[in-house]
């Protein structure tokens, strides 16, 4: 039998673990030292002892689904509040868990007054650069030691147009602020991994600006040890695998470990592929009454292949992170239509394993 014994840290229940029996067999024992597993919470995730028990015990590294980004690390110019995210890297650290730092740069989420004036216009680019220097610096100079890695740059390319996204920090500072945010977070720790991360970069409209962008980067010599792909799949996207697979081969050859960073595998119906933030539709509610079983194997299936074709890459995957635990978690409940009841996760709401959770622990044992 497995044995949790629980513990308290920093006011927050912790699972402290012992060895799981055969059969019971966890996402971090299966996957080994093959790659990190992990998800994106939420501090209100702990307050559950048996969530709480549940990431404990499930996950070898965790990231902030908020608590990192720039709104809530510096809320007014100058003023850093960490207290929640620190919270969050002593539960990691109770539980045996890393932790990964997202994000530092990102256009959403993040305060205006980093690049623009007060009427919107973009800051002269040497107030930008300083601006944007302080809050790296900062914060990854706080997290020193307990981050095994960043988010440098969130969301840089664009969907819609030739090459970067013109994001505030881009307007106000030129295409160079990516290269530059990653030397200042070098800078302030030099060995802390520093990750380019965004969504759809595997898809033909996105993966040669991708490449553009981070090949550039290695040319010149900046800082940047590996690739996030965000992973927001939906389970009727028959061309996804393969593509995942062929962008993580091109990754790895200009030197890049690569990340799935924020894995969820959508069953509902929408427009929108990969996860633009800004993006809002309509859409049918389909499963408010819990998951069909064969919609539920679907989405079993679709994760098995995606974690086939991560084991085809060994050395360079890295880690595999979900965007959350269970159902009732996740973001897409939220986006890109709001409120619906959505399944995308490896639980149900009453944190019951789904048959996805069973296909990736097969897939694990079967290499
Ligand atoms: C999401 C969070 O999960 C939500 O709670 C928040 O309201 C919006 O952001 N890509 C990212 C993540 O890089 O930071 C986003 O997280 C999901 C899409």
């Amino acid at each position: 039998m497995s044995k949790r014994l629980p513990c308290i840290v920093s006011g927050l229940l912790a699972a402290c673990s012992l060895a799981a029996a055969p059969g019971d067999q966890t996402l971090r024992q299966a996957a080994g030292n093959r790659f990190l597993v992990g998800c994106a919470l939420s501090p209100n995730d702990l307050t559950d002892p048996k969530h709480a028990a549940l990431i404990g015990k499930q996950f070898s590294v965790l990231t902030a689904g908020n608590d990192f980004k720039p709104e809530n690390l510096q809320p007014s110019l100058g003023r850093f509040t960490f207290d929640a995210a620190d919270q969050f890297v002593a539960f990691a650290q109770a539980n045996d868990m890393k932790v990964v730092g997202h994000t530092l740069l990102w256009h959403s989420q993040a305060p205006k007054f980093l690049f623009q004036d007060e009427s919107g216009q973009p800051l002269p680019r040497e107030q930008a650069l300083a601006n944007m220097k302080e809050h790296i610096t900062k914060v990854v100079t706080h997290f020193k030691g307990r981050v095994i890695g960043w988010d440098g740059v969130n969301e840089g390319v664009d969907d819609a147009g030739p090459y970067l996204r013109q994001t505030p920090a881009l307007k106000a500072i030129g295409e160079d602020y990516i290269q530059k945010a990653f030397e200042y977070a070098h800078a302030a720790d030099p060995s802390v991994e520093l990750y380019y991360n965004d969504y759809n970069i595997e898809k033909p409209y996105k993966f040669p600006k991708a490449l553009r962008l981070l090949t550039a980067l290695k040319d010149a010599n900046v800082p940047i040890h590996g690739v996030g792909i965000q992973g927001h799949y939906l389970v009727s996207d028959t061309k996804a695998i393969d593509e995942l697979d062929k962008a993580i081969g091109a990754f790895a050859e200009l030197g890049l470990k690569v990340m799935v960073t924020e894995l969820d595998v959508d069953v509902l119906p929408r427009k929108a592929s990969g996860a633009d933030v800004t993006l809002r539709e309509q859409g049918a509610d389909l499963y408010k009454d819990g998951l069909p079983a064969d919609v539920a194997q679907k989405q079993g299936q679709y994760y098995a292949d995606i974690f086939k074709v991560l084991l085809k890459h060994p050395g360079v995957v890295t880690r595999v992170t979900f965007w959350g635990t269970h159902d009732g978690t996740s973001w897409l409940n939220n986006w890109p239509v709001r409120g619906r009841t959505n399944h995308g996760l490896l639980w149900q709401r009453d944190l019951t394993p789904k048959p996805a959770f069973n296909a990736i622990i097969d897939v694990l044992n079967a290499k």
